[in-house]
């Protein structure tokens, strides 16, 4: 015999008598799903721009600087955007037609925007924030490579605080997705107990919100 539903346990307890009020601020949400690869970085973005708070973007992966520069235009005033990149192109094979040295390209420049030039093995051991700048806001991951995620969260994560936004440019539904960008960050996540919200999901990205 199928075994009873939660609803029809609950027939014997007492039928409530008017509808369960659930506070606007602590409704579960669904996250969004969006079927265009830029959908949760605009997302992203959408939020820190609404919220006109000047944050910290660091984005690791920047290549031709297309995604920095969109970055750069939607944080607020007061903001400090940074693109880390060796420039040098994949320092590893990814996936396949991904081989190592794919997007090597000349470091761009773009207003209001600085560089960290090199290897993240290198540039990230003696990085942190200056005293001076506002929260991490925005993390933009869009180095595709488990190792190279592996070395942003080691580094960058100790100064992460809840409601600091990240989003993965490849984090899933590619074969080979669960030993790179999400394999990394399931291991943090795993050695720093951190909370998260998963606030999107695109064809291939994700797009989380630090805290419960
Ligand atoms: C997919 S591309 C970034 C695309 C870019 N966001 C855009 O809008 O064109 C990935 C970049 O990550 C960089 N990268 C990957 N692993 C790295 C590492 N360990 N250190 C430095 N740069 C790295 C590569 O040089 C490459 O430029």
């Amino acid at each position: 015999m199928a075994s009873k539903s939660r609803n029809q346990q609950s027939t014997n307890q007492a039928e409530p008598t008017a509808e369960p009020t659930v506070e606007p601020d602590t409704a579960p949400t669904e996250p969004q799903v969006f079927d265009d690869f830029g959908g949760c970085l605009d997302l992203a973005l959408n939020l820190i721009s609404a919220s006109d708070e000047p944050g910290l973007a660091l984005e690791f992966g920047v290549s031709t600087g297309r995604t920095l520069q969109a970055i750069a235009a939607a944080m607020p005033a007061g903001s400090r955007v940074l693109g880390f990149d060796s420039f040098q192109g994949l320092p590893e094979n990814w996936r396949e037609g991904f081989p190592a040295g794919m997007f090597r390209a000349s470091p761009p420049e773009i207003p209001g925007t600085e560089l960290v030039i090199g290897l993240y093995a290198d540039t990230l051991p003696s990085w942190e924030p200056d005293e001076v700048d506002p929260a991490i806001a925005l993390v933009h991951i869009d180095c595709d490579l488990y190792s190279s995620t592996k070395t942003v969260l080691e580094h960058v994560g100790l100064h992460l605080e809840p409601g600091c936004l990240i989003v993965f440019d490849e984090f899933h539904s590619y074969p080979g997705a669960e030993r790179h960008e999400a394999k990394a960050w399931a291991e943090w996540i795993d050695e720093t107990g951190t909370e998260f919200t998963v606030l999107a999901r695109g064809p291939e990205q994700l797009l989380v919100r630090l805290g419960a």
